[in-house]
């Protein structure tokens, strides 16, 4: 289903109003010539998917772009079979869901984030909260749960019974010598996983916000935080050129700060998917050589997902993947350009 044309028109018509040129003319004007000609767009992991018609309806109506990238997102928190993100996210090495989150508003230029969140389910009002109502930009730990816990938030089990299930099934695996018998050779042991939820936004003004929440790396040393948690790694936003964020191994997006460069290069001129491909060249040179197999590709994926100002948007990945969009054309899912094919 695509988002009503009438209403996607009739905001970017209003964007513009008083000004001589048509709605049609107005989508296809060039960002760089005025601020409000934007397309609204949002962009991101194929998980946000379901989220994001309501997410593009609710900015032509008005609704901040952070705000409308919050509501999108929490449905994937809050659903306990997605076991990358809050609810059900599988857990530490520990059997703990530990989460990271964060967030730019790009109007207000602040941000917030969250690292080794445990017992809430939906960081990403958390990071909002902190945005909002202090002078801080990230809570780590127990103290970012008491924070959350003052805003009336409840502490609560996150592990899913099938999370828990993954978990056990890891631990009985990991040593031949342990005294957890291992599970039968078919059923195999995972080594890792990683999942996240990131999300770009930009509304027919051209304003900008990001976020991103994520249960991390299935079975990390507790209170690893990944990109997610990271300002300018997992996502980051400039109003005044557009946004990006990441799904995949943090560690190697956090050493090429991947958000940020992905952003710098849309300033440059680039698009959004060049943008994003240049980030994933640049991680390559980036990565210790044991992270890289014997026929020179690296031996994890990472994703980056872009849109500008203008509400292009692109996305690339280090091998083949999908993600997931939605603008005039209604929300899907689309191919992301790969560095290896
Ligand atoms: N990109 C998610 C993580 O590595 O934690």
């Amino acid at each position: 289903m695509s988002v009503s044309r009438r209403s996607f028109l009739g905001a970017a018509g209003a964007a513009v109003a008083g000004g001589a040129l048509l709605p049609k003319d107005v989508m296809a004007a060039p960002y760089i010539l005025r601020r409000s000609l934007a397309r609204p767009c949002t962009v991101g992991s194929e998980n946000g998917l379901r989220g994001m018609q309501r997410a593009v309806e609710s900015m032509i109506k008005g609704t901040d772009t952070l705000d409308a990238g919050v509501e999108a997102v929490k449905l994937v928190e809050l659903d306990p079979n997605d076991q990358s993100v809050g609810y059900g996210g599988l857990p530490n090495a520990e059997g703990v869901v530990q989460l990271d989150a964060s967030c730019m508003h790009g109007p207000s230029k602040r941000a917030g984030a969250v690292g080794a969140l445990e017992g809430i389910k939906t960081p990403s009002e958390i990071v909002r909260l902190i945005m909002k109502y202090t002078n801080h930009i990230m809570l780590v730990g127990k103290d970012a749960q008491r924070f959350a816990v003052s805003y009336g938030y409840q502490v609560e089990d996150l592990l899913t019974p099938a999370s828990r299930e993954a978990w056990l099934h890891w631990r009985a695996n990991l040593s031949p010598n342990d005294n957890y018998v291992d599970e039968p050779a078919s059923e195999r042991m995972v080594k890792y996983t990683t999942g996240t939820c990131p999300m770009m936004l930009v509304n027919t003004a051209g304003d900008i916000s990001s976020l991103v929440s994520t249960s991390g790396l299935s079975w990390k040393i507790p209170g690893r935080v990944g990109d997610s948690g990271i300002v300018g790694a997992g996502q980051y936003t400039d109003n005044d050129v557009g946004a990006a964020g990441s799904t995949g191994l943090g560690e190697a997006n956090i050493m090429a700060a991947g958000g940020f460069l992905t952003v710098e290069s849309m300033r440059r001129g680039m698009h959004p998917k060049d943008a994003a491909l240049a980030t994933l060249k640049r991680v390559m040179t980036m990565i210790p050589a044991r992270w890289i197999g014997a026929n020179g590709r690296p031996t994890f994926q990472l994703q980056y997902y872009a849109v500008n100002k203008a509400g292009e948007y692109g996305a690339a990945a280090m091998t083949a993947s999908p993600f997931a969009v939605c603008d005039e054309k209604g929300p899907r899912k689309e191919d992301c350009a790969v560095l290896f094919s």
